[in-house]
């Protein structure tokens, strides 16, 4: 049994609280709040074909670092993770490296949306969480963005009773954008290319095909107020419809270009003040249901090539909950707003067993984010000196208590 002696529950009283384990301990926990731990619904730890950016080893002490104990993980791989032979190879890869970490980390795995793949959606879909479809084309050779292919996604995902998670933006227009501004190189260009528009056209249709085929749809990192509109009235429209934001898009702006230059590169990109602002409201108004991290570790090295070359995202999996606390620590946020977007929507939208997984975090510490002191492989975080009050402590998974 674990003890974890008076504990403060979020909006409740200080309590003493058990957990079954094999492994008996006792935990003073009176500068303690107790938290359910966080399940990120939006990872990529890189395997298999990208382990110099993660691996599963990394990976999950960058996660138990953040309070987190499971995490799905997308399937953008090399090769793409889009048949059940595939998802089964990736499993085992996974088992083995969370072996050698010996941290049975929770996870599930995103199916990818190949056409050519098609047959795999109802073979695979009792190993995977949700179908995913890349729209616009980011890291890796998923992409499916004509409305025939689209329209037969949503259709066999809908009889085959999966959630189709969308990464909407629409790859016409992106292409299109590029080529306008193609002399250009400043990284800056990126959330022009990139821009509002091109996400809400492809949101449109995502949600147009989700009604046509009354499919379930996730859509990831949303980041503008554009969206966000659509999502609102799908929302009133009843359809099951349900949205992602991510802390990059809460957290940062489209002025971190000028410190980040190329390092500020993520699909969809960083926005202005104004979409941040709609974000933050969304949080409050339930239009956004989760936050997941899409922590998309690159190295440093290669987030600093030029614009063109840079890939795309940001490592931020272990900061995830420190950045809220954090926000709650400036009265952005309630812990009860927390719990429900990183834990209790999770679970609902992807139907995920409940378990006894908790955090304990201090809300009164304060840190100063460092590089050198991160667990992820990629050694970089865009909120590297950002002093952040409010940070887990003790993560417990399976009964199993790890000091963070
Ligand atoms: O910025 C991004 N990075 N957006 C994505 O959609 C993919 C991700 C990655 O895997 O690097
Ligand atoms: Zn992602």
């Amino acid at each position: 049994m674990i003890e974890i002696r008076n504990v403060q529950i979020p909006n409740d009283t200080r309590r003493d609280v058990f957990i079954p384990s094999t492994r008996p301990q006792t935990i003073e926990a009176s500068r303690y709040t107790l938290l359910p731990a966080l399940i990120d619904p939006h990872v990529h730890f890189r395997t298999p074909g990208h382990e110099h950016k993660e691996t599963w080893e990394t990976g999950v002490l960058a996660a138990i670092a953040g309070g987190v104990t499971h995490v799905l993980d997308m399937p953008n791989n090399y090769p793409s993770c889009c048949s059940l032979e595939r998802v089964l190879q990736k499993k085992q890869l996974i088992e083995s490296q969370l072996q050698m970490a010996d941290i049975p980390l929770r996870y599930g795995l995103y199916l990818g949306a190949d056409r050519n793949c098609f047959d795999e959606i109802a073979v695979s879909k009792n190993e995977v969480v949700a179908l995913k479809i890349y729209m616009g084309s980011s890291t890796g050779d998923l992409l499916l963005h004509d409305r025939p292919s689209l329209e037969k996604a949503f259709q066999l995902a809908a009889e085959h009773q999966i959630l189709v998670a969308v990464h909407a933006e629409d790859e016409g227009l992106i292409q299109i954008n590029r080529n306008q501004y193609s002399a250009v190189e400043n990284p800056q260009m990126h959330s022009v290319i990139r821009n509002p528009n091109v996400a809400a056209k492809a949101v449109e249709m995502a949600i147009e095909c989700a009604q046509k085929f009354n499919a379930r749809l996730y859509l990831v990192h949303i980041s503008s107020a554009a969206e966000l509109s659509l999502i609102r009235q799908a929302k009133r429209d009843r359809l099951s419809v349900y949205a992602e934001a991510s802390p990059h898009h809460l957290f940062l702006s489209d002025l971190a270009y000028g410190h980040l230059h190329t390092k500020a590169l993520v699909n969809p990109p960083l926005r202005a003040r104004t979409d941040v602002e709609a974000l933050w409201e969304s949080l409050q108004d339930g239009t956004i249901d989760t936050i997941g991290t899409d922590h998309a570790p690159h190295t440093k090295a290669e987030k600093m090539q030029p614009f063109g070359l840079a890939p795309s995202g940001f490592a931020s999996i272990e900061l995830y909950l420190a950045l809220l606390l954090n926000a709650h620590h400036q009265n952005k946020i309630s812990l009860k707003s927390i719990i429900a977007l990183t834990h209790t929507n999770v679970r609902r939208i992807f139907n995920l067993p409940s378990n006894d997984d908790c955090v304990l975090v201090d809300l009164e510490k304060t840190k100063t984010v460092t590089d050198c002191s991160l667990k992820t492989k990629a050694k970089w975080s865009p909120y590297a000196g950002w002093t952040l009050t409010g940070w887990p402590c003790f993560t417990i998974l399976k009964g199993r208590v790890y000091a963070v």
